[in-house]
């Protein structure tokens, strides 16, 4: 592909022509639940060596690993207690290392994760900063005041703890997340040795957790009541804690640092991927436009019900403003944060557009059947769009939520902060079925941390990996065209005018993708060789819930 494809707002991107992760398909590995080598019944990072032949089979470009730096778990991980380090669960620093070889030596980078927002309240720092006392220079590296304000956690409750000698602290997320202080130096500074710490261990890239939080506003002003999203509510309004303009300078002075690890030395310029929801493509220019972060997350898909129509809405808005902006937004269906995109599509679609207290508790019906159906048209739909995708593990056997986890199993500290009014993530983060009719499946050796389905025998990678008309042969399959053929990757799309519930777009040269979210089928139409379906066609007919790539 040649850098002019990478049209406007280059200049100010240098290190972003024709980047290998414009069109990279990146599979996320969450590595509690990925393999598990020692038996232990969580998963890790030998565990995740041993089944890299999975992955490079699969075709991914690269992976990233949610979190697995030492931690007490209080968000699975998200709450760091050392950032340069192995948690003993997962492995050591020694089984990274050598993961990070053997998937280079599949062609295969490693993406980790970065979590600037907050840390564990086992940090060092944070214990200093408690045991300190108030005033302490220890207590200015995180947000302690005397009076919280009216802020509100992310996961349910107040944002604001108080601690014995009755000040309080912000975190945004879990009381075991303490927010750091970003306009402490030596808060920017540990961060700097902790980017470093990981690139010198070869990483690829970064994925920045909650990028869009870590400054807040001067004074910490009360919200505006009202304007705070729900739990992980995609449509955040203008708040306090998000956006603020220094997070532009602080990107810009990562993105030296990861260029002076490519350049001289030769290596591939290094990616980072910004966990950012935008309600309002305005929120995200700036980020796009500036020459701080490679890609921001185009989860936009992820809350959108089975529509033709609100399909195209969201990928038109992401992908007019890639192009505007030259920036990058890769496609995402799935993360370990959503519920699983075979069960979002098989339950009636106004739940999709406005869960009731019913479905935020996963009691809902579900047609898996279908919801399956319409997954592995997504899926072709997914790796069709112009630009990068992320899968989500589990995606590609077309593994649905797990519903029934009892509540004295679940994980999630959003299940008790919510008052149990939202099961929690844990649905989308049960351990992978590898072989075998019954749980573990081939995962460790006994009980896994979260419990499994019982009927969850036909999906395992075993059961899969020889029936050509699986979930996994289709999204291998897929990889393996979108690899060869040219029209696929970064560039630009053409919408068809198709019939109404029909989503149809052109890519040069010579390549239709038809999705049909109707009832009816419809006939095929400017092309006629079928290069992939997500299920039968009839004929020359597209049935409904069917995706299919036309040459
Ligand atoms: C991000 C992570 C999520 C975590 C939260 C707090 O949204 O994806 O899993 O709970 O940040 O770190």
């Amino acid at each position: 592909m040649s850098a002019d494809d990478h049209s406007p707002g280059s200049p100010a991107r240098p290190y972003d022509q024709g980047a290998w992760w414009r069109d990279a398909v990146v599979y996320q590995v969450y590595p509690r639940s990925f393999a598990d080598a020692n038996g232990d019944g969580e998963g890790d990072l030998p565990g995740v060596l041993a089944r890299l032949g999975h992955l490079a089979d699969l075709g991914v470009d690269a992976i990233w690993l949610s979190p697995f730096y030492p931690s007490p778990l209080a968000d699975g991980g998200y709450d760091v207690a050392d950032y340069c380090d192995v948690d003993p669960r997962y492995g050591t620093l020694a089984d990274f290392d050598a993961l990070v070889a053997a998937a280079a030596a599949k062609n295969i980078k490693v993406i980790v994760d970065i979590v600037p927002n907050h840390c564990s309240a086992e940090h060092p720092w944070f214990r200093a900063a408690l045991a300190a006392g108030p005033g302490s220079p220890e207590r200015e590296r995180f947000v302690f005041r005397d009076e919280p304000n009216n802020w509100q956690s992310v996961f349910g409750g107040p944002a604001w703890t108080q601690v014995p000698d009755e000040q309080w602290y912000l975190h945004l997320f879990d009381s075991g997340q303490p927010d750091w202080n970003w306009r402490h130096p030596d808060v920017v500074a540990m961060f700097e040795r902790v980017l470093r710490f990981w690139l010198d261990r070869g990483v690829a890239g970064f994925r920045i957790d909650v990028a869009n939080m870590l400054f807040k506003q001067e004074g910490l002003p009360d919200v505006v009541p009202g304007s705070q999203g729900g739990p992980l509510s995609p449509g955040h309004a203008a708040v306090p804690y998000e956006h603020q303009p220094e997070l532009l300078d602080l990107y810009r002075s990562w993105r030296k640092i990861l260029d002076s690890y490519s350049g001289d030395r030769g290596a591939a310029p290094v990616c980072t991927v910004a966990e950012m929801w935008f309600g309002h493509p305005d929120q995200a220019r700036p980020y796009l436009k500036g020459d701080g972060l490679a890609q921001l997350f185009g989860f936009g898909l992820m809350p959108t019900p089975w529509s033709a129509e609100e399909f195209r809405t969201v990928i038109d808005t992401s992908h007019r403003l890639a192009r505007e902006t030259g920036g990058s937004i890769p496609w995402v269906l799935g993360n370990h944060d959503v519920p699983r995109m075979v069960t979002r599509f098989g339950v009636d679609q106004d739940l999709v557009r406005a869960p009731t207290p019913e479905v935020l508790l996963g009691r809902m019906d579900v047609d898996a059947e279908l919801g399956a159906r319409r997954a592995r048209a997504a899926a072709l739909l997914l790796l069709a769009l112009p630009g990068g995708a992320y899968i989500y593990q589990g995606d590609e056997l077309g593994l649905p939520e797990h519903l029934a986890i009892p509540d004295e199993a679940r994980q999630d500290p959003m299940f008790e902060r919510t008052l149990r009014t939202f099961m929690g993530r844990d649905g989308c983060r049960v351990p992978l079925p590898w072989s075998g009719a019954t749980p573990p499946y081939g995962f460790g050796a006994g009980r896994t941390w979260l419990p499994q389905p019982e009927d969850w025998a036909a999906l395992t990678v075993a059961a899969q990996r020889d029936d050509p008309g699986s979930t996994l042969n289709l999204y291998r399959t897929a990889l393996a065209i979108r690899r060869e053929h040219p029209a696929l990757g970064d560039g630009d799309l053409t919408w068809l005018d198709a019939p109404a519930g029909v989503l149809a777009l052109a890519r040069d040269p010579g390549f239709t993708l038809m999705v049909n979210f109707g009832a009816e089928p419809v006939p095929l139409a400017w092309h006629h060789d079928v290069l992939l379906a997500s299920g039968p066609l009839d004929g020359d007919l597209l049935p409904p819930d069917t995706g299919v790539w036309l040459s």
